[in-house]
C-alpha cells in the first residue's frame, strides 16, 4: 500500500520529468500576433483613453464570436458584474442566488448593489449549481408573493440568479433557465472564465437575460484587464455603455450627465490588445485542449490524481486544468512542496459561504463545494505549455 508521501513524490516527479523545458506559471498570457502593432497604432493616434476605434472593433469581434447580438466592452469582468446588476435595479431589498463555488468578484458585485448573495451548492460534474437541488431548495425556503418569490425567513425578494461557468466548464444553463422562467427569477451568466467555451454549440453567456466574460491577465485572451457584457437586446446595450461611461450625453460643448454613472467603459489600449488576442483564438483555445490530453496522458499511471474532463453536453476552454486528489492531504502537502520550486498549482476558489464576509448570507447544504474544495487542485494552464 502507497502512502500518502509516497504518492505525493510519484506526481512531483512526474511534474518535474513533464515541465522540463516548459513554463512552470499558473497561466501566463500568450501574446503571438499584433498586439505590439496595435497598441503602436493607439499611441499614435493619441486614443488612448475610451474613445477609439479598438473598442468599438473588439466589441464586433467578441459579438461576432459568442453570437451574441451585443457586447459592451468594459474595464474589467467585476465592473461588467456590477453594471448588469444595475442595470436591473437591485436593491438592498433583494437576494441573488448563485453558487458558492465561484470567484469572490461573483458575490461582491451583489454587495456592490446593497443586495445580498444567497449561496447554493454545486454539482460534481459540471461544477455548476445542481438544478435539481435548486427547485428543492427554492421550494424549501422561499414563498410567492404575487409574480415573484421571496426569501420565507429574510423576506427579500429572490431577483437574480447568477449562473457561474467554473474554469469554463458548463453549468446545466438549460435546465436552471427553465427554473428561472418558472419562478420569474432573472438569469445572469458569469462566464469571466468561459470565454470560448459552449454548451450546445452555444456559447456560454448568451442564454440569460444578460452575460459577462473578463479579459484579465489570466484568462485565456487577455486584455490586461477588461471584460464585456453580452446581450441581445439593441436598448439594453445601448444604455450599458451609457452607464459605463459616466452617464454622459452626447453634448459637443457641455457635460450633461442624466443618471448617476460609472467609469467602466474599456480603454483603447486594453482593446487594442484584445483585438490582436482574440484574431488568435483558435491557436489559443487549441493549445489548452492540448494541456487537457497532456495531463490526462503524463497522470494516466496514477490513479490517485483525475484529471477533470469536460461535460458531454460541452465544448469547454479548459481555462484552469483541474485535478481531483485523492485526499486533502495529498493536496495541502503537494501545494507546499510545488509551490515554492516555482510550479504554478493553486488551490480552486474557497467557497465564499465559509468567508467570514459572507457569514451572514443565507445558504444551502455545501456538501459538494465543500468536498470540492479539499481535494480539487488546479494545475498550471497557460497555453505556452503546449503551443507549437
Ligand atoms: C467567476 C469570475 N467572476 C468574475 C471575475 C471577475 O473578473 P475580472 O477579474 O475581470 O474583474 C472573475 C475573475 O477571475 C471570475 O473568475
Amino acid at each position: 500500500m502507497k502512502n500518502n508521501n509516497f504518492k505525493i513524490s510519484e506526481i512531483y516527479n512526474t511534474f518535474k520529468k513533464a515541465f522540463k523545458n516548459k513554463p512552470k506559471g499558473h497561466h501566463d498570457p500568450i501574446f503571438l500576433g499584433n498586439e505590439k502593432k496595435y497598441l503602436n497604432q493607439c499611441i499614435s493616434s493619441g486614443y488612448v483613453s475610451y474613445v477609439g476605434n479598438f473598442v468599438n472593433l473588439f466589441e464586433k469581434k467578441v459579438s461576432s464570436f459568442t453570437k451574441s447580438k451585443f457586447a459592451v466592452a468594459t474595464s474589467s469582468g467585476t465592473s461588467a458584474l456590477h453594471l448588469v446588476l444595475k442595470y436591473f435595479n437591485l436593491s438592498e431589498k433583494d437576494e441573488v442566488l448563485l453558487p458558492s463555488l465561484t470567484y469572490v468578484a461573483t458575490a461582491n458585485a451583489i454587495t456592490y448593489c446593497g443586495a445580498t448573495p444567497n449561496f447554493l451548492d454545486i454539482e460534481n460534474d459540471s461544477l455548476g449549481i445542481c438544478p435539481k437541488k435548486l427547485q428543492m431548495y427554492i421550494n424549501k425556503t422561499t414563498v410567492k408573493v404575487g409574480s415573484h418569490l421571496f426569501n420565507k425567513k429574510t423576506k427579500r425578494k429572490i431577483k437574480a440568479l447568477i449562473a457561474v461557468h467554473l474554469y469554463g466548464f458548463p453549468c446545466r444553463i438549460k435546465e436552471i433557465r427553465k427554473i428561472c422562467k418558472k419562478h420569474n427569477i432573472l438569469l445572469i451568466e458569469d462566464a469571466a472564465e468561459a470565454f470560448g467555451s459552449y454548451f450546445d454549440k452555444k456559447h456560454l453567456g448568451t442564454f440569460g437575460d444578460a452575460g459577462i466574460l473578463s479579459f484579465n491577465g489570466n484568462k485565456p485572451i487577455t486584455c490586461g484587464s477588461g471584460g464585456a457584457i453580452l446581450v441581445n437586446n439593441k436598448g439594453m446595450s445601448k444604455r450599458l455603455k451609457h452607464l459605463s461611461t459616466h452617464a454622459k450625453k452626447n453634448s459637443l460643448y457641455d457635460h450633461v450627465h442624466d443618471e448617476i454613472g460609472y467609469n467602466y467603459r474599456m480603454n483603447n489600449l486594453s482593446a487594442a490588445v484584445g483585438c490582436a488576442q482574440i484574431e488568435n483564438i483558435k491557436k489559443i483555445l487549441l493549445a489548452k485542449r492540448k494541456n487537457f490530453k497532456w495531463y490526462q496522458k503524463i497522470f494516466k499511471r496514477l490513479k490517485y490524481v483525475k484529471i477533470l474532463k469536460e461535460p458531454k453536453f460541452s465544448k469547454t476552454n479548459y481555462w484552469l486544468i483541474t485535478a481531483i486528489l485523492e485526499n486533502k492531504n495529498i493536496k495541502n502537502k503537494l501545494l507546499k512542496k510545488l509551490k515554492p520550486k516555482g510550479y504554478g498549482l493553486r488551490t480552486t476558489w474557497r467557497p465564499l459561504h465559509s468567508l467570514k464576509i459572507f457569514k451572514h448570507c443565507p445558504k444551502d447544504t455545501m456538501k459538494n463545494s465543500n468536498n470540492f474544495f479539499e481535494v480539487a487542485i488546479n494545475f498550471p494552464s497557460s497555453p505556452k505549455i503546449n503551443y507549437k
